[in-house]
């Protein structure tokens, strides 16, 4: 592990996020996001999902600008940086190696620590962006992505455990891979939010699974929600476009309340009472409105990261490097990138 060597002053961190199909990087100084900018990829809206190679490439055209524009809006020079952090997993392995190698690089010109954060952490810890009105430890984060549904119990900033997690499909795919059945464009879930709220969510009805202990299954689902397409569409050609708000609303309801039975659950089981949600699909209106009136009703307190810190971000990768820095958790220059996602 490298040494750390910060100045006595303020402590700079230069991060980048490069996981998936967002190629971002922020400036957070002292734990407060001095910028945050994101360069999102159009190219894959026409294949109906990511592209891997065509978003490794589109990330080395998007890295140099990004690191620039964040820099330049934090006003903030090299040299003053005190770290260089960077998502070092779980995503795609092309996207994490472009992130990650300009990140060492970084590091190593301007000879300053690496700090190597988990792009699931950092989601939580976006709980923790914010100046004021933030949780306090222990609590429990609903982390839910593209990729990842995890309910996890945060002991303090870089102690964690995953105690309920997806068997099979993450939200976010139940979100996308709906959308797709009902001929909406890649990515889905913001649609299905957007057309949601002009709909009846108790029109239709899908079944919830029942899955033992705190896990969740998203994958049957999809396949009711697909049976019933097929029989509706069979009588009636036009149905989805009639109906399109009513699907909507009542997918979106049938999701939300899986996510939240189980969270329910899960500080019954603990006693945890402040209570947050991460991740891409905590963008959701629906998903965000129930979480704040489930809290009222159960007492809890709850906290939502601010919008642009929900989905895909170098400020929580930022925020999560602090805490590693100040834990003294540099990695080594010879530290690679991984697809997988173990903690
Ligand atoms: O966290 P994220 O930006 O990337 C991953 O780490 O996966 O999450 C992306 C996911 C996608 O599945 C997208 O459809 C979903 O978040 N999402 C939403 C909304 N905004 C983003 N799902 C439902 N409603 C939204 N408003
Ligand atoms: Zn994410």
């Amino acid at each position: 592990m490298q040494k750390l060597k910060g100045p006595d002053g303020p402590v700079t961190i230069l991060a980048i996020e490069s996981s998936c199909d967002e190629t971002s990087c922020a400036i957070c100084r002292d734990g407060m996001i001095l910028s945050n900018i994101i360069a999102g990829q159009a190219i894959h809206e026409q294949y109906g999902g990511v592209v891997p190679e065509l978003a490794s490439r589109a990330h080395m055209q998007n890295i140099v600008p990004v690191v620039d524009a964040a820099l330049k809006q934090a006003a903030c020079e090299l040299s003053s940086l005190t770290a260089i952090a960077f998502t070092q997993s779980p995503g795609l392995i092309g996207s994490l190696l472009v992130g990650g190698q300009f990140a060492k690089s970084l590091a190593l010109a301007l000879d300053i620590p690496l700090l190597a954060v988990h792009h699931m952490q950092a989601h939580v810890l976006a709980n923790l962006i914010p100046a004021s009105d933030r949780p306090e430890f222990p609590f429990l984060c609903l982390t839910v992505s593209g990729g990842h549904t995890q309910i996890v119990l945060c002991q303090s900033p870089l102690q964690m455990e995953v105690i309920g997690e997806t068997l099979d499909d993450a939200a976010g795919e139940a979100f996308d891979k709906s959308a797709k059945l009902l001929g909406l464009p890649y990515p889905g879930g913001p649609l299905i939010d957007k057309y949601a709220r002009e709909g009846n969510p108790t029109r239709f009805s899908f079944p919830e699974p029942q899955i033992p202990g705190l896990n969740f299954s998203f994958s049957g689902l999809k396949t009711a929600i697909l049976y019933f397409l097929q029989e509706q569409t069979t009588r009636d050609a036009d149905f989805v476009q009639k109906n399109l708000a009513d699907i909507c609303a009542s997918i979106q309801g049938r999701i939300v309340s899986i996510l939240l039975n189980k969270l329910k659950k899960a500080a019954r089981e603990t006693g945890v009472r402040d209570l947050c949600i991460a991740g891409g699909v905590s963008a959701n209106s629906g998903l965000r409105n129930a979480f704040r009136l489930l809290g009222e009703q159960q007492g809890w307190r709850t906290f939502i990261p601010p919008f642009e810190y929900c989905t895909d971000n170098a400020a929580m990768i930022a925020i999560t490097g602090y805490y590693k820095y100040l834990a003294g958790q540099a990695a080594p220059l010879s530290v690679s990138a991984s697809a997988r996602a173990e903690w």
